[in-house]
């Protein structure tokens, strides 16, 4: 097949150029030419103001359907057999379904891969794992230590696009995993591997081909931090469902959470832990985020966060010293921005006031907790370090606090307490809304302190030393 010719098309205005310029021909802007093969282009894939005549004459139009009348089929699942991944999905693979796992390398990508279409084969599904960062004796050792010598997924050691989908093509598996989309290359691009160019473009056959054949595709992507690769944010829109790894690698813990999910609900969560033997998953996750603190300690809240549909409590510690004339507001797995906003509430309603201060938040774990509903929390244990006194031993909280100094209810408030209760959790300040209505009962061993406002807790929080 004779090469087809690449041309480079502006991000910005649509524009083209037959070799890369700096500055676009068109707009003048500067580092917004990306490469594209010219078939891609002239679909209009990138340009946002294309000629519609010319499109017009390329193609026939499309039929029109009416929405009543188009038959409306559930997707069938495949379960992967992994139940805390086949909850990330919403029940398991799709027939045609893209989707997209993020996370740092060395985090477990492979390996969970491997584990289920491993699975999925031993169900009786065709699995095809297509490798381009180790080779294929590299995955056989990860197989083997994962106690799958007897797997019948087949391997495929290869990087060049064009041979990964006539192999897929032949073979048809149900499942076809990509590891990673950051070392494929298209033929018909220059770029390197790994570019926006090449990966976006690889992403897009590939995605076609999902559609095409029916084929569910999984493509494996890292997180990076440095701009040489691009990382997997760029194919987000492409794909059916995101799923992103968290957690700290020196902790055993992994989180799974999907990001967007066109076959399920987003922000559901799979808990696992890595083991000697792989990724297991852990069905009763709601106290592995918490630090086992012998006596409590200045600095140290639990916080019962609500992840997809299950509560989880975890530990938010901070560290509030005296900083130097531009003091620090440094956060880990909560948002930096909502933490200067918490520090200005602090301040105006209840008098707390950390502006010559170094803080320093941290979700422990190494969970990223996005939910408004961990402000109350942030707020007490900055209270705490402050002050220097922890609070009581089997102490929760949780609820969003407003720039007005108002604590709003936080959603499912009744099952958070329930959970934290069933752990033995015994003292919690909770948004009035939140807490059973007067005359109820406190939950089992649980009392309960509600707030309307941010002072009224801190109030409650001095009545505890
Ligand atoms: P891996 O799946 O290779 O990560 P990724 O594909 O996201 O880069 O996981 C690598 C880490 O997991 C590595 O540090 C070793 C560890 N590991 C285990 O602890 N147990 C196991 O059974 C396996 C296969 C890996
Ligand atoms: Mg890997």
């Amino acid at each position: 097949m004779a090469k087809e010719k690449s041309i480079y098309v502006c991000g910005e205005c649509g524009g083209t150029s037959a070799k890369w310029l700096g500055k676009c021909p068109s707009c003048g802007a500067w580092n917004t030419l990306v490469e594209q093969s010219a078939s891609a282009s002239s679909a209009g894939s990138n340009n946002r103001f294309g000629n519609t005549a010319q499109f017009a004459s390329l193609a026939g139009s499309s039929e029109l359907m009416l929405l009543s009348e188009i038959e409306a089929v559930d997707v069938a699942r495949t379960p992967t057999g992994l139940d805390e991944l086949d909850r990330v999905l919403g029940g398991g693979i799709v027939a045609g379904g893209v989707t997209l796992i993020g996370g740092d390398p060395g985090i477990g990508k492979s390996t969970l891969l491997l584990q289920a279409v491993d699975a999925l084969q031993r169900a009786g599904q065709n699995a095809l794992y297509v490798t381009g960062e180790e080779s294929g004796a590299q995955v056989a050792l990860r197989s083997r230590r994962l106690g799958l010598s007897q797997s019948q997924v087949q391997v495929m050691a290869e990087i060049q696009l064009e041979k990964i989908i006539a192999t897929l093509d032949a073979s048809r598996p149900t499942i076809a995993v990509i590891d990673s989309i950051q070392t494929l290359y298209s033929d018909q691009l220059t770029s390197a591997p790994g570019s926006v160019a090449q990966v976006r473009e690889c992403a897009a056959h590939l995605t076609r081909f999902a559609k095409t054949s029916g084929t569910a595709v999984v493509l494996v992507g890292h997180v990076t931090k440095e701009g040489a690769l691009a990382g997997p944010r760029v194919l987000e829109h492409m794909v059916d469902t995101v799923l992103y790894f968290e957690g700290d690698t020196h902790s055993s813990f992994r989180l799974v959470r999907a990001i967007k999910n066109r076959f399920g609900a987003v922000n559901e969560i799979g808990v696992f832990a890595m083991t000697e033997r792989g990724l297991k998953g852990v069905t009763n996750p709601s106290a592995i985020f918490l630090s086992q603190h012998t006596e409590p300690v200045p600095g140290s809240v639990v916080l019962v966060t609500l992840e997809g549909t299950r509560p989880m409590l975890v530990e938010v510690q901070a560290l509030v010293d005296n900083g130097g004339p531009s003091p620090r507001r440094l956060s880990v797995g909560l948002d930096r921005d909502r933490l200067a906003m918490l520090l200005a509430v602090l301040h105006r309603h209840a008098g707390v006031a950390c502006m010559d201060q170094d803080v320093f938040v941290n979700a422990v774990g190494g969970v990223r907790i996005g939910e408004p509903a961990a402000d109350l929390a942030v707020m007490l244990a900055i209270t705490s370090s402050l002050r220097g006194k922890p609070l009581p031993k089997g102490f929760i909280a949780f609820g969003e606090v407003g720039l007005a100094g108002e604590v709003r209810p936080a959603p499912r408030g009744q099952e958070r307490l329930r959970e934290a209760a069933k752990l033995g959790f015994s003292v919690a300040i909770v948004p009035r809304s939140n807490a059973p209505k007067k005359g109820g009962r406190d939950f089992e061993g649980l009392t309960i302190h509600a707030v309307d406002r941010i002072e009224e807790a801190m109030e409650v929080v001095r009545t505890l030393d």
